[in-house]
């Protein structure tokens, strides 16, 4: 517990003044701004010698207040209400507290007083401060982002500071001092905390009810959330001021819509970047590059990028090539972009300090890196040894940085990988690096370093390539970082518990506006063996990011490695996702759209189903799809969780019921999977060598009868994959709505957008799963049923290039 006894705590509201957007009060000796956001959601801020710091962080990228809000003051002996028609805010005088409250009196935030009967809205000692807020011991908490252990983040403790989880520096001072035994002094343990990433916004779930609420506290210090004790939490930050934003909900998604709403949504990504990628930490020459990409192609494993990793470089120096293993890059590159490979660098922030190295004296030269306190250039320890930091936090930084990634990707390579921008610096700790030219303390700035980071290098790709859409992977991420790039896990373990974290992982990104994640596929550190590495591959080709990569000294983890029995199954479960990739495109552009997570938890999209907020071993991979990963060794089956609706196993197309467990076989060659009844799941009738220059002409609907009546939407964006033209209506955006009415089910689909050159798509084939329809009528007309692949039950020619339609068929 975070020690409060000498903290000031803030009792009496003085006068309170309307505003435009809310309330001003007078608080002790400082100032407390009410503004209303949205009809339910409200920021509230509290000033620092009386003044307020308008933007804490890089976080928030929309001035938030320029929606109308109506609203009404009421005032009484005890507070001041601000009332929506969504919320009350409570504004209670003395003592003081703040509580938030839905117009149906169901809390939404509420100040927790202690064991005394004292109110904690809001404390203060020395730059730090804190407040505690009621929450009941059967309650949920969800989100903050990349955490391990459960996805209910309720009854433990969590740190906000970006960390080199694996590094003995970095991790040291969370491990120290833990009784032995303590799962959280082992920095290998899936309970260690903290991680790469700091997202401050959490979801409060009431029980039994299922409401939700949000806040997201922007501020990036380091950060304390309690959430252990039984009645309460308590959030404390380092340093900085409080800025809190309060979503009222209930609802979870309508929530992540309004967080993403500020703190922005990932962009639509290539579609290349939503293939396999093949990555690992090893000393490769030119040749053994192109000789994994050929051994992709002979062995027909899809796959859509290699990676280099730091030894492709001269000495670690950043932006350069080591010549001798690599004589030829843009011939390589060349020969591997027309096997359909795109490839991805490695970018570290730590510039070898090695005065005569352009990129070092350009630095220098140009008074962009991090200075300590004294004036002198910060240096840490990475790959190279002694490093120089950009000052990120500094426009000219960024844009230099911007500009050296540029010319790198011109150079024929397709995105930029960044590490160590936690920012890590090995044996020297990081505390002495300041920014702004000195002028900030490091810990205002260390959780938005990657931020900052990938700001640049987004800002510098879209300034030298503006038609194409960037891809930027981070390992560390402060709120916002969906904006910029997509994450991974960081340096996992191959060992089962750690592929069952990531699932978790996954669900706390997905919640935390980060769509694009995944793990290491087959786990970094260590030895993979044959069935982990199967297990692995078969969820991971069913994860946002999809890429095999481990670490230097490593048995071999290729799709080949575990031999041809491995290799099948592998190839199979990489041809799942490529046929899948209209589904999977389809539900990034969705997330573009509102900030919905591709990889989601069960209790994004059921949260008023008590069975599934604890369910961490199985998820919602879009929308429609239900995927039990094989957790564990030597499993025969495994249980899982349908929620309310209609489920259809994967495989056999047989029709499973919902709201309830089953026991489902997990044979070597598949994890159970399922689709929702009523979905209509688009695919290419193949998979691809990679999805370069794939442009269909047919493409698959894969439509799942639903039981009962009703309506179901599912959704289809095609586009050229690759430009900036689509998200301006260069696309063919086509809604599928499904109704069932009792023996009929009709498919009505619309289409918008003005469509790209490289369509080439002449029909749907309509695969009917859950009935055997003997007619299909489309727009009036009966179709005949085509025999589409050998042993395919007869699918349904739609003859539809873009173009609305209706679609008839008797069950
Ligand atoms: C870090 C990264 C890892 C990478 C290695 C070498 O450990 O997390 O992915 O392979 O550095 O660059």
């Amino acid at each position: 517990m975070i020690e409060t006894d000498h903290f000031v705590r803030f009792e009496r509201v003085g006068s309170v003044t309307d505003t435009a957007r809310g309330l001003l009060a007078e608080v002790e000796t400082e100032l407390l701004r009410v503004d209303l956001v949205a009809h339910d959601v409200v920021r509230v801020k509290m000033s620092r010698g009386g003044a307020f710091d308008e933007s804490p962080t890089f976080a928030v990228c929309i001035d938030p207040m320029v929606g109308p809000v109506e609203f009404t003051v009421h005032r009484d002996d005890e507070r001041v209400r601000v009332v929506t028609s969504a919320m009350v805010v409570s504004l209670w005088l003395d003592p003081f507290r703040l509580d938030v409250h839905r117009t149906d009196g169901t809390p939404v935030v509420e100040t927790a007083a202690d064991e005394q009967g004292r109110y904690w809205a809001y404390a203060t000692l020395n730059d730090t401060f804190t407040l505690r807020r009621r929450c009941r011991h059967e309650d949920a908490i969800f989100g903050l982002g990349e955490k391990g252990g459960r996805h209910n983040r309720k009854g433990r403790d969590f740190t906000m500071w970006n960390t080199d989880v694996l590094s003995p520096d970095a991790a040291g001072e969370f491990t120290a001092g833990k009784e032995p035994g303590d799962p959280r002094g082992d920095r290998t343990s899936v309970d260690f905390d903290p991680f790469y990433v700091t997202v401050p916004f959490l979801y409060h779930q009431s029980y039994p009810t299922g409401t939700m609420s949000g806040s997201f506290l922007d501020n990036g210090y380091r950060g304390e959330y309690e959430l252990s004790p039984r009645e309460e939490y308590r959030v404390t930050f380092a340093g900085g001021q409080y800025t809190e934003y309060i979503f009222a909900g209930p609802d979870m998604p309508a929530i992540l819509t309004q967080y993403t709403a500020l703190t922005g949504r990932a962009e639509l990504p290539p579609v290349w970047s939503l293939g396999y990628h093949q990555c690992r930490w090893f000393a490769y020459t030119q040749d053994a590059v192109e000789e994994i990409g050929r051994r992709h192609r002979d062995a027909e494993i899809p796959c859509d990028a290699l990676w280099l990793d730091i030894d492709y470089m001269d000495g670690y120096r950043v932006f350069t090539w080591d010549h001798e293993r690599f004589p030829d890059p843009p011939g390589m590159l060349q020969r591997l972009d027309d096997q359909g490979f795109r490839v991805i660098t490695i970018i570290d922030p730590g510039v070898k300090w090695d005065p005569g190295y352009p990129v070092f004296d350009q630095g220098r030269e140009r008074d962009v890196f991090c200075r300590t306190e004294g004036g002198d250039t910060y240096i840490g320890q990475v790959w190279p040894g002694n490093t120089a930091f950009p000052d990120f936090v500094t426009q000219e930084a960024r844009e230099w940085w911007g500009e050296l990634n540029a010319a790198h990707v011109r150079s024929g390579l397709a995105g930029i990988w960044n590490d160590m921008n936690e920012p890590a610096t090995g044996s020297i700790p990081p505390r002495a690096m300041r920014f702004g030219r000195g002028g900030h303390p490091h810990e205002r700035y260390h959780n938005q370093y990657a931020l900052l980071m990938a700001m640049g290098t987004h800002q510098g790709l879209v300034e030298a390539m503006p038609e194409l859409r960037t891809f930027i992977l981070s390992r560390a991420g402060f709120a916002g970082i969906q904006r910029y790039a997509a994450n991974w896990m960081g340096d996992n373990l191959s060992r089962w518990d750690h592929l069952r974290m990531s699932i978790a992982m996954a669900s706390g990104f997905g919640v935390s506006g980060q769509p694009f994640v995944g793990a290491d596929i087959g786990g970094f550190a260590g030895g993979s063996n044959a069935e982990l590495f199967t297990r692995w591959m078969q969820y991971g080709v069913l994860t946002p990011f999809c890429r095999n990569h481990s670490m230097m000294g490593n048995v071999d983890q290729y799709a080949w490695a575990f031999g041809d029995l491995v290799q099948d199954i592998v190839r199979e479960a990489l041809r799942l996702r490529y046929r899948l990739m209209p589904y999977i495109y389809s539900a990034f552009a969705r997330a573009s759209e509102t900030g919905e997570p591709v990889q989601r938890p069960l209790v994004f999209d059921h949260q008023y189903d008590g069975t599934v907020r604890d369910l961490d071993d199985q998820y919602l991979f879009g929308t429609d799809l239900l995927v039990a990963p094989v957790t564990e060794p030597a499993a025969t089956s495994r249980q899982v969780y349908l929620p309310e609706g209609d489920w259809y196993d994967w495989y056999d197309g047989s029709f499973v019921g919902g709201r309830g467990f089953v026991v489902a076989p997990t044979p070597m060659d598949r994890i159970p999977l399922y689709a929702r009844g009523g979905a209509v799941v688009p695919m290419w009738p193949e998979a691809p060598p990679s999805t370069a220059g794939y442009h269909p002409e047919v493409v698959e609907l894969h439509l799942f009868v639903p039981s009962t009546d009703g309506e179901h939407v599912s959704r289809l964006t095609e586009d050229d994959g690759l430009t900036t033209a689509s998200p301006g209506g260069a696309c063919h955006r086509t809604t599928f709505t499904l109704t069932r009415d009792g023996s009929t089910v009709r498919l009505e689909a619309q289409v918008e957008g003005r469509g790209y050159p490289e369509f080439r798509r002449t029909a749907f084939h309509l695969h009917v799963h859950g009935a055997t329809p003997g007619q299909v009528e489309l727009d009036g007309v009966d179709l005949d049923g085509v025999e589409v692949t050998a042993g395919d039950d007869g699918a349904f020619a739609l003859p539809v290039a873009a173009r609305p339609f209706t679609a008839v068929f008797g069950v």
